[in-house]
């Protein structure tokens, strides 16, 4: 049975909406923790667009299970991971533009690089995951490079219109999977996973890890509106 890691990096979207304090990711994670997540996840971005450096302060000194840290190969967040020390950092690609994680990472194209940021973060006692596109020369060189972990990107599959079209992309992870376990890498995935369709993702043989955020805040709200919208009308008649 894999392990569910939560990403609460919607918690602070809503709060950094207002620029206020609530909602706090840190209440949220605890939450989470009650629910039965295995991980905590945040993506402390460049841009700081949600999660915060407190928020992974705090996170480090109050999250009890896995807390997985997604970020680029970027100089000044590889400082911050190495002083905070998160449990694992799973390495992603990083764009201004795009509205979440879109690809990814070219480990083959930027090996250097990404070899420099997985050595400094495994030295710190780090466990490192590359966030990698399901093909063979990427997982070949997340091997080469040494790293605890490949995390399957999901997008595709998740994308695809149930039937054939999602079929192929299953396999394709499926097959993908398999080269990551034989290359002795611990096997991750996520991105785009849903109540419909992580049933068949959870199944991949000695599936470790998903990673999943959107999905399960949006269920949130849904199941939460009603209780809130009572509390508020129970204190304003
Ligand atoms: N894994 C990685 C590496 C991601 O970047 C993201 C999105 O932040 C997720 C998992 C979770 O994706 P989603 O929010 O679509 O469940």
């Amino acid at each position: 049975m894999p392990e569910l890691g939560i990403n609460i990096d919607h918690v602070a979207t809503v709060r950094q909406a207002r620029r206020t304090n609530e909602p706090d990711p840190v209440w949220a994670a605890a939450l989470a923790e009650l629910g039965g997540a295995d991980g905590i996840t945040i993506h402390l971005r460049e841009d700081r667009r949600h999660i915060l450096d407190r928020d992974l302060e705090i996170l480090r000194r109050t999250v009890a299970v896995k807390l997985n840290l997604e970020m680029a190969c970027d100089p000044d967040v590889l400082e911050i991971a190495c002083r905070v020390k998160p449990d694992q950092a799973t390495l992603v690609p990083e764009r201004r533009e795009e509205v979440t994680t879109e690809g990814g990472l070219d480990a083959t194209g930027q090996r250097d690089r990404v070899a420099e940021v997985a050595g400094r973060l495994q030295d710190a006692g780090i466990s490192v995951s590359l966030f990698l596109d399901p093909e063979l020369r990427q997982i070949e060189t997340a091997a080469e490079l040494g790293v605890d972990a490949v995390e399957l990107h999901t997008g595709q599959y998740a994308l695809a219109k149930p039937g054939p079209d999602q079929q192929s992309e299953l396999e394709k992870l499926t097959t993908i999977a398999a080269e990551i376990r034989k290359l002795g890498m611990a096997l991750h995935a996520g991105h785009g996973l849903t109540y419909r369709n992580v049933h068949p993702v959870a199944d991949i043989e000695a599936m470790h890890e998903l990673n999943i955020g959107h999905s399960i805040i949006a269920r949130a709200i849904m199941v939460g509106l009603e209780k809130a919208v009572r509390e508020m009308k129970r204190l304003v008649t």
